[in-house]
């Protein structure tokens, strides 16, 4: 009984129409029904992100986690110091819904396998005594690109008031494992077998909150590209184009209409085993990146606790 990746996360807004517009400028595919958005990535045959138009202000309802088992969870869950809860209204009952110990929904499932990725050609950096591209040039003109396709949602990163309380949820209560920290700032954890480096991650703040959800593109080209041309569309503040510490992935955050973020991805450490991994306590100064542009002010600000902040940076045409 155990977490083996992330599903989905759900969050209540107050525009539909633009949160649709915003993800699907992104590249997700959207399924609209009355007042509920379901976008997935090209190609997947399940949901990644739910909205539920209609909310006063934005608010994460809850995070979906794929299970190996539920077996012996229940135990765990509250023994860990979380409950067991109904399921919400109009939502699947199968599984197991959990509030941890700050009141975060958890949707834990026993969900069938993805589809395969299929392999990509390989991102070949020529280096010093290394040549391993020749005689043909690394990139096209940049109108031969398409758009960014998000291939999969790899991470979510939510606000909580206690960091290394949630962590000891998720490794007792739900069988995960700490990737890495940064003091009792921020926190990375991850499934214990073949996991990217982090699944969901948490971030301190005064209440819980949802941060970012981070989908996977093909290469750190792809995250540049992809970034750069949600900003263009969505005339949105970003963070990017950098690569973090922790993880090590490149990244592109743009900003989302209710002032949380979109992540594109690439490249992030893999922890194929956490019984042969040792989780690093990293110093603040590695929290956010290794480099990048300067960290906009509000990157890690939980607008959930504070509603009428939110004051979107609009970016001239
Ligand atoms: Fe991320």
């Amino acid at each position: 009984m155990a977490v083996t990746g992330v599903l989905s996360f759900t969050l209540e807004i107050p525009d539909l129409a633009s949160g649709v517009a915003f993800y699907t400028d992104a590249g997700l595919v959207a399924d609209v029904e009355g007042t509920t958005a379901r976008l997935r990535c090209p190609g997947q045959d399940r949901d990644s992100i739910v909205l539920l138009g209609g909310a006063p202000t934005k608010r994460l309802h809850h995070v979906a986690l794929r299970v190996d088992s539920l077996s012996g969870m229940t135990d765990a869950v509250v023994r860990a110091g979380g409950t067991v809860v109904a399921a919400p209204a109009a939502f699947c009952a199968t599984g197991l819904w959990v509030s941890d110990p700050h009141g975060m929904l958890i949707h834990l499932a026993e969900h069938a396998a993805d589809i395969a990725l299929a392999e990509v050609a390989a991102f070949q950096v020529n280096a010093p005594a290394r040549l391993v591209r020749k005689s043909r040039s690394a990139m096209l003109p940049s109108k031969s690109y398409s758009t960014a396709k998000p291939l999969r949602l790899g991470h979510v990163l939510v606000f909580t008031p206690d960091v290394l309380a949630s962590v000891a949820f998720m490794t007792d209560g739900l069988g995960m494992g700490l990737a890495d920290r940064a003091q009792d700032v921020i926190a990375f954890t991850c499934a214990r077998k073949d996991s990217d480096h982090h699944v969901i991650a948490f971030a301190k703040s005064p209440g819980i909150g949802f941060h970012h959800g981070s989908f996977m593109v093909a290469d750190p080209d792809e995250v540049g590209r992809g970034g750069r041309a949600l900003v263009d569309k969505a005339k949105r503040g970003d963070w990017g184009f950098g690569r973090h510490t922790i993880g090590s992935n490149f990244f592109h955050y743009i900003q989302d209409p209710w002032g949380s973020w979109f992540e594109y991805y690439s490249d992030m450490d893999h922890i194929e085993d956490h019984d042969h991994w040792t989780p690093t306590n990293y110093a603040m100064a590695d929290s956010l990146a290794n480099w990048g542009p300067k960290v906009p002010h509000d990157f890690v600000h939980n607008y959930e606790v504070d509603p009428n902040g939110f004051k979107p940076q609009q970016i001239a045409a």
